[in-house]
Parts: C-alpha cells; structure tokens; sequence
C-alpha cells in the first residue's frame, strides 16, 4: 500500500482529496494544525492524523511516505497580505524545506499546489500557457512562486516533482470556503437573493471543481511515466470553466433561480479587480487529464446542503476572517489564563 503525506490536510482541498485518496487504496498521513477543526476528517483504517505546524515538520514525519502533496497555506491574497511573515514562511519557506527533506528520505514524488493567480493580470486577448511570463501581484501569489522556484530544481531521476498551478476553487468540501467566488455567489443568491459581483465583471478568471483539482493531484500521483511530468509545471481547470466574472454571475444567478424558485439579483461591490487572467490547459489534458465539473454543477450541489440544514456561511468558512477570530481570542485567553486555566484550574 502507498502512502500519501498531505499538509494542509483539514482545509477545504485536502478534506476533499484525503476521502478520495482513501478509497483509491493509499495510506494517508494528514498533517495540519487544524485551524478548521481536526472533526471534518472521519477517522477511518489507513488513516493517521498528526497535529503539527509544517514549519516544524521533521523527517519522522516522512517515513515510509512514497508522495507528498504539499496543500499547506495561508490560502488567499486578503489573509497573505495580513499576515505577510507567515505566508512567506509557510507558503514557500516551508514547503521547500518540506520538499528538501523528503527528497534525502526517498519519497518518490512531490506536488506542490500551486495556484494560477500567478498570472496576476493579462491583456484579455492572452490565454496564459505554463510558458507564459508570469505577474505575481499579491503576497500570496509570489509566495507561490517563490515555492515554485525552490522545489522545480529538486527533480532529478529518483525524485519526481510536479507543479499544479490551479485555477480558484468551488463545490462543496467538509471544510467549507464561501470566500471563493462561485461558493459565495450562490451563498449570496441562496439566502438572501442577492448575488455579489466584485466590479467591472469583464475580469476573466478560470475555476475549477474542488473534486477535479483533488483527482488531478491523485492522477499526477498515479501517472505511470515520471518522466513525463518531472520537472513541470501544469495549469490545472478547464477551457470550459474560463469564466468572466460577470457572465459566470448571471449563470449562478439562474441556476439559483432554478433550483430554489427564488428571485436573484446582482450586486456589485469593491473597486475595480485588477487580477483578471486565460488560461490554456492543454499540456496537462494532453496527458488525459479533463475536469469533469461545472460552477452550473456545484450551484445546485451547494443549494442543496443549503436547503437540507447542513451548511451555512460561518466565520470559519471565510479564511481571513476565522484567522483574525483565533488571533483575537488568543490574546483574550492569554490575558485570563492563569496556571493553565480559566476557572477551572
Ligand atoms: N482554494 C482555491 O481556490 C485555491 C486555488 C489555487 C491554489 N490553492 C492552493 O491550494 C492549497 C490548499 O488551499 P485550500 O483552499 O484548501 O486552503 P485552506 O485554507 O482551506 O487549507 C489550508 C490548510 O492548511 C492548514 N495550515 C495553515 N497553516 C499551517 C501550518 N503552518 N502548519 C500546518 N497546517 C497549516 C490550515 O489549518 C488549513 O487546514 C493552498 O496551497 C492554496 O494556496 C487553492
């Protein structure tokens, strides 16, 4: 049996990709420090759950590993951009490190989720291939490549090294995320009848399903030639999933329409966007890898859990705002605690 060690393993991908890893047959080590909650992975037989920060991974933490998928992140621009230090140190710092050492412990494979926000902005008649000069223009973004840039160079022929860069997320996942754009779309339509659309709407940006980003790390894992994907970089969505903001608006709006009977309207908000970016995924379809899912898909999948009680837009489903939550009472706890309790002591 392989096993896969995944950081960032409790976050809205991994939650996704850890179950479907598991009934593909592989062992799995999720790694996280669980800021989402250590609940939202089902303890079952392959399965070990190890509570660490992936600053302070150690080699233990790679033995008998065959595949490392490195999700661990600070996972936004907003929350980069706050908490700059530890995007830098998390996001590329550590995640070469982590590539470092599982290289000297004989991992055969390491994928790093990347994301194509590197991109940044592009003239709208680009479609941006892996070749394609890149404009990081967040904290986060350039983190990401900065991640790039370190691990690319590990590859040799006893080493496999791949880069996904993906396009945003959506669908549904244990840990939810309304923080990304077609989840918080339909959230907005859903409940209130008011969908948001960051301003001018001509921005262009690529989705994918969050269970095609997870099958494309599962297929590059599995994919019989090394050295074919070795050393690479690859786009990760679907031409069918290049959206501008605006058109992709008015397809949430209807299928919300559909699904709940309920009148929609849009609702603009922010200044103007000034990421908008094509993306070409020819290179990783050429291996026989294609996205399956559509935002029409995981709409009516998240109105469903909407309408059925098991899902609503919580402060941890919104990144940023759940990190300053926990920021805000550690310290209320730190100013109370004393010998090592409140109360109860
Ligand atoms: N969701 C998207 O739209 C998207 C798009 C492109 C790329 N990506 C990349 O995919 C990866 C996963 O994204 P996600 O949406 O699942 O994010 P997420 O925020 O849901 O998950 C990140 C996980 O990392 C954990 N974590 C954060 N810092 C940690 C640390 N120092 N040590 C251990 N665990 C830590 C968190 O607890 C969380 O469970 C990230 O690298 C992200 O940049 C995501």
């Amino acid at each position: 049996m392989q096993r896969v060690l995944v950081t960032g393993a409790g976050g809205y991908i991994g939650t996704t990709l850890v179950p479907m890893l598991l009934d593909a047959g592989y062992a799995v080590r999720a790694l996280d420090r669980f800021f989402f909650g250590a609940d939202l992975l089902t303890p079952r037989d392959g399965l070990e759950l190890v509570r660490e920060d992936s600053r302070r991974i150690t080699p233990a933490h790679l033995t008998e590993i065959d595949h490392v998928i490195d999700l661990v992140a600070v996972s936004n621009d907003p929350s980069g951009e706050l908490y700059q230090q530890a995007t830098w140190q998390i996001n590329h710092e550590s995640r070469v490190r982590t590539a470092r050492m599982a290289k000297e412990a004989g991992v055969k494979r390491y994928l790093l989720p990347s994301s194509c926000s590197i991109y940044g902005f592009q003239a709208p008649d680009v479609i941006c291939t892996e070749q394609h000069a890149i404009n990081p223009l967040t904290t986060y973004a350039k983190a990401n490549r900065a991640a790039e840039e370190g691990v690319l160079p590990l590859a040799d022929d006893g080493f496999t090294v791949i880069v996904l860069r993906q396009s945003t997320v959506f669908g549904y996942a244990p840990r939810m995320r309304f923080d990304l754009a077609i989840n918080g779309m339909t959230y907005g339509a859903y409940t209130t009848g008011k969908l948001p659309l960051l301003r001018d709407g001509t921005q262009w940006r690529p989705m994918v399903h969050v269970a095609d980003t997870a099958a494309a790390q599962m297929f590059m894992i599995g994919f019989g030639d090394p050295a074919r994907i070795n050393g690479q970089i690859f786009n990760v969505g679907s031409d069918a999933n290049n959206y501008q903001l605006r058109p992709l608006a008015e397809t949430v709006r209807d299928t919300v329409r559909e699904a709940t009977d309920r009148d929609v309207e849009i609702e603009w908000y922010g200044e103007p966007d000034d990421r908008s970016y094509r993306v070409n995924f020819d290179k990783v379809e050429a291996l026989g890898w294609k996205a399956q899912r559509t935002a029409g898909d995981a709409v009516v999948e998240i109105c469903r859990k909407l309408q059925s009680g098991g899902l609503d837009k919580t402060p941890k489903t919104i990144t940023l705002q759940w990190y300053k939550e926990l920021d805000r009472w550690h310290q209320i706890i730190r100013d109370v605690e004393m010998y090592g309790g409140i109360l109860n002591l």
